[in-house]
């Protein structure tokens, strides 16, 4: 039998789901081998998109299937559940016929080997459809569901952030743009405008950035002209802050010290071409051949080293490093919007270790660190603690590191460093802090 007719859409999605709700696995370890066998890209689409949104809406969709069930799913029903909550976000949020997402939902319910439960998939559908003005009015009182993140999130980012905490719920929720940085040591921006525009592919530059590209409808990379002959890679513009924050020169010597995938190593190499150096450490080795791999799709080298940054004793004896870039591991609070599994993954006990190892991260690198030398340190994380926290009690505990202001036409200063909001002209949250080691 053809592919298209054995696939069922719904219940593909509603199995991926399922591993990141109940297996608490995260969505990009397991949406591509979802996706492997299905070569019709129309399915493929409509997989990620019903993935995406449920992830995106999953705490409002939740407290909607809450009211609508009579009695709790029984554990092992977890994959049916999933189908529910997707069976719901395809009412709410797609522009689709109605009765296609009932009828195709109650249809998955059977290949999910659950003929038992076709009634309940859709009474439930049905039910939402006949009460859907009073369910969300229902719901509309509570903040987890009115802004589908959990509790504990909304509560941190009050806290951090009492003027723009809404705004950053809001941002979260959005589908991010499609960012692309072209490797201007192959192309120029507007040459690489120029075939975008003769592809058909509406396109224009990033602002703040000086590489930068958004794509007006995103499209998958493959689509993109010389993608695999390294002309651009994806990035968003804030992420694209950090090679310039470096002053960059040549002759230096420069360690990225949490490297991979290799988006701001390949950055620095495109912005510098005549550095003396740059080693890109990373102690995941499965995410190192990432590394490897965007450089030599790019053309670029690096020294590219599988090791321990909190370590440095076990891998590097010398102190010659001018520039250090620590892009360390974060809560990715920042990020939500590409990444909605994180509101579900991420637990409020993570923070205090992401902390520890921050910090850390943070006086290892600061070590090798000679004098003169600048260290930069970035997170994707909007969380206070993780950031101007951080940076305080490090500036207080080591006298002999000062802070250099960042001037900037994005985001806004802080105590210490600098933060970009998610949703900031239309950016992913990063937060920036730039040291130099006194002499
Ligand atoms: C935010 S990501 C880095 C993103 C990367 N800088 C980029 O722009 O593509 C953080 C990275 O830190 C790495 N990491 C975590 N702990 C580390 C450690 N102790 N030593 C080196 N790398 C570490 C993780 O494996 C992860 O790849």
């Amino acid at each position: 039998m053809a592919e298209s007719e054995t696939i069922n859409t719904r219940a593909s999605a509603a199995r991926v789901l399922d591993q990141v709700v109940s297996g608490r696995r995260s969505l990009n370890d397991v949406l591509a081998p979802g996706l492997r066998n299905i070569a019709d890209g129309r399915k493929r689409a409509l997989i990620q998109e019903l993935v995406y949104g449920t992830l995106r809406w999953y705490y409002q969709l939740d407290a909607m299937l809450q009211c609508l069930l009579n009695k709790p799913l029984k554990k092992r029903d977890s994959d049916l559940r999933c189908l529910l909550l997707s069976g719901l976000y395809q009412l709410t949020r797609m522009a689709l016929p109605s009765h296609v997402a009932v009828n195709e939902t109650v249809q998955a319910a059977r290949i999910l080997d659950k003929s038992w439960a076709t009634g309940l998939v859709n009474a439930v559908l049905r039910g939402y459809q006949r009460n859907s003005v009073q369910l969300e009015a229902d719901i509309g009182d509570s903040l987890v569901a009115l802004y589908a993140h959990p509790g504990w999130l909304i509560e941190r980012f009050r806290h951090d952030w009492p003027d723009d905490w809404e705004a950053i719920l809001q941002a979260g929720n959005q589908r991010p743009p499609l960012s692309l940085r072209v490797n201007r040591r192959q192309i120029t921006r507007d040459d690489y405008l120029t075939l975008l525009q003769d592809e058909g592919i509406g396109a224009a530059p990033l602002a703040h950035t000086l590489d930068g590209i958004k794509v007006e409808v995103p499209v998958p990379v493959n689509a993109l002209p010389g993608f695999d002959e390294g002309l651009v890679s994806v990035q968003d513009a804030a992420a694209q802050q950090a090679a310039g924050l470096l002053e960059l020169a040549p002759g230096l010597h420069v360690l990225d010290a949490c490297a991979a995938p290799g988006g701001k190593t390949a950055h620095i190499l495109e912005t510098e071409p005549d550095l003396a150096s740059i080693t890109a450490v990373d102690v995941d080795e499965r995410r190192l051949r990432l590394v490897e791999d965007n450089l030599e799709r790019l053309g670029l080298t690096a020294r590219v080293l599988h090791a321990d940054a909190a370590e440095p004793d076990s891998w590097c004896d010398s102190h010659s490093y001018d520039r250090i870039l620590l892009d360390v591991p974060c809560s990715a609070t920042g990020v939500i919007r590409r990444h909605p599994d994180i509101k579900l993954l991420r637990r409020p006990a993570d923070i205090g270790s992401l902390v520890s190892r921050q910090a850390q991260l943070l006086s290892a690198m600061w070590s090798l660190l000679p004098a003169g030398g600048m260290l930069l340190y970035t997170t994707c994380s909007v969380l206070a603690d993780e950031n101007e926290r951080r940076i305080g009690v490090f500036l207080e505990d080591n006298p002999d590191a000062v802070e250099q202001e960042i001037s900037a036409s994005w985001g806004r200063p802080c105590a210490n460093g600098r933060q970009i909001l998610p949703g900031d002209d239309d950016m992913d949250g990063f937060y920036f802090a730039c040291m130099r080691k006194r002499f």
